[in-house]
């Protein structure tokens, strides 16, 4: 019997994948590089549903027509591996990918192909355990990769209503959703590492800390990232381990390629941005380690920080449905600005006991979150003088300390311009290039850009 699918690429999600096809009763071939993999990997499942290649060929000659070929393989790796596979395959064969590659060369990848076989971005979250229980799918291109999506339903996670694969129109439009996941991703990251960091500086144990998130995760606020983190903590307790770890973090560069896209649209994206350079920042950083910790010996209340998790969660996501908005404007990708949302629920990275909020089909219509639409609004804005007074304490308090900041303080940022009355300092930048370059400024009321005689 053919393979209803194949799995390129035998890491830990491509093994897991597979193993979830497995026991979706699937039948499915797989293919590694280097096959004692392969057989290793197939001699331990030990299933009907599985068999091994060693060569490419009879591998894809393995597979059901259309033939599918989901790879898992590292992004640099993906130009070689088509260069290799294109003469093997014919129009009708798709190629998936699911690697964190970047937008634009999947969409040139799939350009270049066109005649030879289909070629499709696809992003995947949930790491090991969403490949092998569940994961999120973020499904690229056109009506071929309706193909696709019934297959991924078989493996994907769940939410009540739906398996969480969305398909977003447009070659790349996959890629793009998971590149702007990864930069929430980030964002995130370094919320939650600034307030354990803070709250550290307080003195305060790392079970204290977990039992701070715990009780953030007994609202809706509650999400994935916040669960390991409380794991993490809880699991450091008992061996300081966090202590241990080196305070530099990696970055595969998804995050960068979010930033660097939101510039070239001409926006601005404060707390994914703050995040990448926070990243690149700790390698530089710890080049300085002459310093000792001082630790402040004051009691801090915990207790308004619930209303920050609030102010940065409307935050980041306005940030990122302006990216989304535009995307559709500059790539004329073809999506609603609910499905990621829809898609980052159940098995994704982000999934949230709050996201469920953001998959109204109203989202579509507004132009940013502060505006409405009105249940999500309230929901994350509830007092917003309170809420800001909480975040601005908790600043100062956190200055005060010597703490490193800038996710928390880019949310003030972010918050204040969006919310605060005039001035901000924008017309006196624009009296300024009009100073020295004659570039003009717009006067209030006017259309057209005026020269300033300034001497
Ligand atoms: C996911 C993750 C995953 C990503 C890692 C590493 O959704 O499962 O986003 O795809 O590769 O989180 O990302 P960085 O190495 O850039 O932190």
């Amino acid at each position: 019997m053919a393979s209803k699918l194949g799995i390129y690429g035998l890491s830990t999600m491509g093994k897991n994948l597979a193993l979830n096809f497995v026991d979706k009763n699937t039948p499915i071939s797989v293919f590694n590089r280097t096959s004692g993999v392969t057989y290793e990997f197939v001699r331990t499942v030990n299933s009907s549903n599985l068999i091994g290649f060693e060569l490419l060929q009879d591998f894809l000659d393995s597979l059901e027509y259309p033939r599918v070929i989901f790879l898992l393989i590292k992004s640099e790796a993906v130009h070689k591996v088509l260069e290799e596979m294109a003469p093997l395959l014919s129009p009708d064969d798709i190629v998936v990918d699911l690697g964190n590659s970047f937008y634009r060369e999947s969409r040139q990848l799939s350009q270049k192909y066109r005649d030879k076989f289909n070629f499709i971005d696809c992003g995947i979250s949930g790491g090991e355990e969403g490949a092998r229980y569940g994961a999120s799918f973020m499904l690229g291109g056109t009506e071929r990769s309706l193909h696709v999506k019934n297959i991924l339903e078989r493996v994907a996670a769940k939410t009540k209503d739906y398996p969480c694969v969305e398909l977003f129109e447009g070659s790349g439009a996959g890629h793009f959703v998971k590149m702007l996941h990864n930069a929430i991703e980030y964002a995130v990251m370094q919320f939650l590492g600034e307030i354990y960091a803070c709250l550290k500086k307080f003195k305060l144990e790392d079970f204290e800390i977990a039992a701070v998130f715990e009780s953030v995760s007994k609202t809706e606020l509650n999400s994935y990232l916040l669960q390991i983190t409380i794991d993490i903590l809880n699991f450091s307790k008992e061996n300081g381990i966090l202590d241990q770890i080196e305070e530099k973090s990696g970055q595969k560069g998804t995050g960068k390629w979010a930033v660097q896209t939101a510039l070239d649209y001409g926006l601005g994206v404060p707390n994914i941005t703050c995040a990448v350079e926070a990243r690149n920042l700790s390698h530089y950083f710890s080049e300085f380690q002459l310093r000792n910790s001082t630790m402040v010996d004051k009691k801090i209340d915990c207790g308004p920080l619930i209303d920050l998790f609030y102010l940065f969660y409307i935050a980041i996501y306005d940030q990122a449905v302006q990216v989304l908005r535009k995307s559709r404007e500059i790539e004329l990708f073809n999506f609603k600005l609910n499905q990621p949302f829809k898609v980052w629920q159940a098995g994704s990275i982000l999934a949230s006991d709050h996201i469920h909020r953001l998959t109204v089909e109203e989202l579509d219509s507004t132009d940013s979150f502060i505006r409405g639409p009105r249940e999500i609004r309230d929901f994350f804005i509830y007092d917003f003088e309170k809420q800001m007074a909480s975040l601005k304490n908790f600043i100062k308090i956190g200055l005060d300390a010597g703490c490193f900041m800038p996710c928390c303080m880019s949310v003030y940022n972010y918050l204040t311009g969006l919310t605060a009355s005039f001035p901000l300092g924008f017309n006196l930048i624009q009296a300024q290039r009009d100073y020295f370059g004659r570039h003009g400024v717009l006067l209030k009321g006017q259309t057209n850009l005026t020269n300033i005689k300034w001497k």
